[in-house]
This record gives structure tokens, C-alpha cells and sequence, in this order.
């Protein structure tokens, strides 16, 4: 097929790059760096912002992937960040979507990035597609986003949310940010420890888009999150194991609110306990469905 990556520049959209193209895929990306169509994969300049898009970008595109949206974890959640967040997103997603619409025929599949931050704090609860949406900044954000991508549906468009949990691997997203604090052995719980933490392998997330992409009888949101979550104390016994260092160290919640504000509570606090029930339904194979390989593996230990 002939994929087009919005966002592709980031942490998700390299990898998911390398493994279309591995996969005979051709791929080309959306950035709000100028155009480059010489390069490989080719780039085309698009703004959001400003409603630009290099109208070279959807020729013959039989399918669009966004992950496109500013970085959640780089800094408080002040009133402007947090308009910037869900406009990066949400914004993004109507004009792609309303680009899509325009062509004759319109690419066939939108497949879009959202997040298990939509369930909000659950607790015990364990979250499926089907489970109500929760409450919180996150969880807006995340139903606004999906609201815009399922919108495609109406230009006939197939539009696939995904529900990302946290992506394991050492090049990007959360366990980046993790890894120094734990190498030096100073890492320890988040608050308690007991709150739930739906994870998936960096190669289980490529695997899953392209899964996505391509298959047809695949509609609607989707949690593409590994079939064994786990709480933040097993977590963080596990990153200490692999790394041979002393993980004891609580950082206690009002530390943590201190630090970060809004976000410790929306997103380092919450518990979110997802399972994979459609890609399950659909026989889906996860390289990774258990944390401690798929931990050794995005440490390469
Ligand atoms: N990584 C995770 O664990 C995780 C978990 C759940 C959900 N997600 C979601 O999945 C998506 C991809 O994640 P990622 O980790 O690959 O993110 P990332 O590395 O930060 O990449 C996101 C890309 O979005 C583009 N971007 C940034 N700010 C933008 C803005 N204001 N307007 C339009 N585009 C903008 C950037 O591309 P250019 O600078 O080239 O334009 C960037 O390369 C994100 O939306 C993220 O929220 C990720």
C-alpha cells in the first residue's frame, strides 16, 4: 500500500516507517518541515496551524496514519500548553481529515493515534473498547481527537482510532524519560505503586498500525495496548531488575503534584488497566505480551 505518516518524524512514526517499508509498503510522511520529496521516506511540508498542505502529498495515497500532536511530557501543563496540545491534535486531525475529503477518491483508511488516557483514572476496573470514556483533561482531549478522526467516516473514509497505552522502548516516550533517573538508582514507585499501567512493545505498535492499515473489516476505536498490564510497583521492580539497580524509592504523589501539576495526577497517578479485546478478536499475535522480555528488549539487554 501507499502509506502517508503524518507526524512521521517522531518517536512511533520512524519505526513504523522502517517496518512498512521492510514490509514492501511505500511510505511518505507529513512534517512542518519544508517539503523534501527526493528524500526517502519523502517528506511533504504541511502547517495545521496555518491550514497549508503540499497538495503533492496525497497523490495515489491509499491510506493515512496521523500521529502528529505536540509532546504531552515536556513541561507543565500551563493554559497555553494545554491549547496547544489539543490543538495540535485535534485541530490537525479536522484539517487532515477535511484534505482527505477533497481528493476524488479520498484515501481509503484514516488510522489515527489516540491514547488509553481516554478511560481517565479507572482504578480496578478493566477498560475495553466498549467501556465509557472517563473524566479529566486527558480524557477530553483524547475524546475530541477520536471524534475528529471518526468524522472521516462520513467522506466514506474507514477511520481506526487507536488507543496507544505506553510504548516501551528506550528511544522514545515515557521509558526515555525513566531510564536515566533508574540508571543512576535513584528510581523507585510513582505514589503507591498500585495504579495500572497499560504498556505495548514499540514492534507490537508498528505491527498493530499496519494491521490497521490494512485490514479492511477493521472500524472504530481500538486498544493497542499489551493483553498484560501491569501496576506502576511491577514496573518499576522490573526496570530495576533489568538494569541491576536499587529501585526503592517511592516519589510520593504531593512530590510528584509539585513537580509536574496537572499531569502527575492525569497521567503518572491514573490507572488505567486496558486489554486488547479487538485485536485479540481478530487473532492478533503480540511479539511482546509479557513486560519483562519486552522490557529486555527495548533496553537491548
Ligand atoms: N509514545 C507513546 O508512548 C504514546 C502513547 C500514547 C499516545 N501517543 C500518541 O501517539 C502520537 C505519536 O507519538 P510519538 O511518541 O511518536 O510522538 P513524537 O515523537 O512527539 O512525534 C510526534 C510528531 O508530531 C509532530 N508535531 C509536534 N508538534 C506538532 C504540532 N504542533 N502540530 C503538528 N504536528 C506536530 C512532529 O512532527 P514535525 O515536527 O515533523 O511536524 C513530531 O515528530 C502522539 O500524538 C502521542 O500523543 C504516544
Amino acid at each position: 500500500m501507499n502509506v502517508l505518516v503524518a507526524g512521521g518524524t517522531g518517536f512511533i512514526g520512524q519505526a513504523l516507517s522502517r517496518h512498512l517499508l521492510g514490509r514492501g509498503h511505500r511510505v511518505s510522511v507529513l512534517s512542518r518541515r519544508p517539503s523534501a520529496p527526493d528524500a526517502f521516506p519523502a517528506v511533504f511540508h504541511w502547517d495545521p496551524e496555518r491550514e497549508e498542505l503540499d497538495p503533492r502529498a496525497f497523490s495515489e495515497i491509499d491510506a493515512v496514519v496521523n500521529l502528529a500532536g505536540e509532546d504531552l511530557a515536556s513541561g507543565r501543563w500551563t493554559r497555553e500548553r494545554k491549547r496547544r496540545l489539543v490543538e495540535s491534535r485535534v485541530a490537525s486531525t479536522r484539517f487532515l481529515v477535511r484534505k482527505m475529503s477533497e481528493r476524488d477518491p479520498p484515501p481509503r483508511a484514516l488510522v489515527s493515534a489516540s491514547a488509553v488516557g481516554i478511560y481517565g483514572n479507572r482504578g480496578e476496573e478493566v477498560l475495553v473498547e466498549k467501556s465509557a470514556p472517563g473524566k479529566g483533561f486527558l480524557a477530553e482531549l483524547c475524546q475530541s481527537w477520536e471524534a475528529e478522526t471518526l468524522a472521516a467516516r462520513g467522506a466514506g473514509i474507514r477511520a481506526v482510532p487507536l488507543r496507544f497505552g505506553m510504548v516501551l522502548d528506550a528511544r522514545g516516550g515515557a521509558l526515555a524519560k525513566l531510564l536515566p533517573v533508574f540508571r543512576m538508582g535513584i528510581g523507585g514507585t510513582l505514589g503507591s505503586g498500585k495504579q495500572w499501567m497499560s504498556w505495548i512493545a514499540l514492534a507490537d505498535v508498528v505491527q498493530a498500525i499496519e494491521l490497521a492499515v490494512s485490514n479492511e473489516r477493521l472500524e472504530g476505536p481500538v486498544n493497542a495496548v499489551a493483553p498484560l498490564p501491569v501496576r506502576n510497583r511491577e514496573l518499576t521492580r522490573a526496570l530495576g531488575r533489568i538494569l541491576n539497580r536499587p529501585a526503592i524509592l517511592p516519589v510520593p504523589a504531593p512530590v510528584l503534584r509539585l513537580i509536574f501539576g496537572e499531569m502527575a495526577d492525569e497521567a503518572l497517578l491514573s490507572s488505567a488497566r486496558a486489554e486488547p479485546e479487538r485485536l485479540a478478536a481478530l487473532g492478533y499475535r503480540f511479539l511482546y505480551p509479557e513486560l519483562l522480555p519486552a522490557m529486555r528488549a527495548a533496553i537491548k539487554i
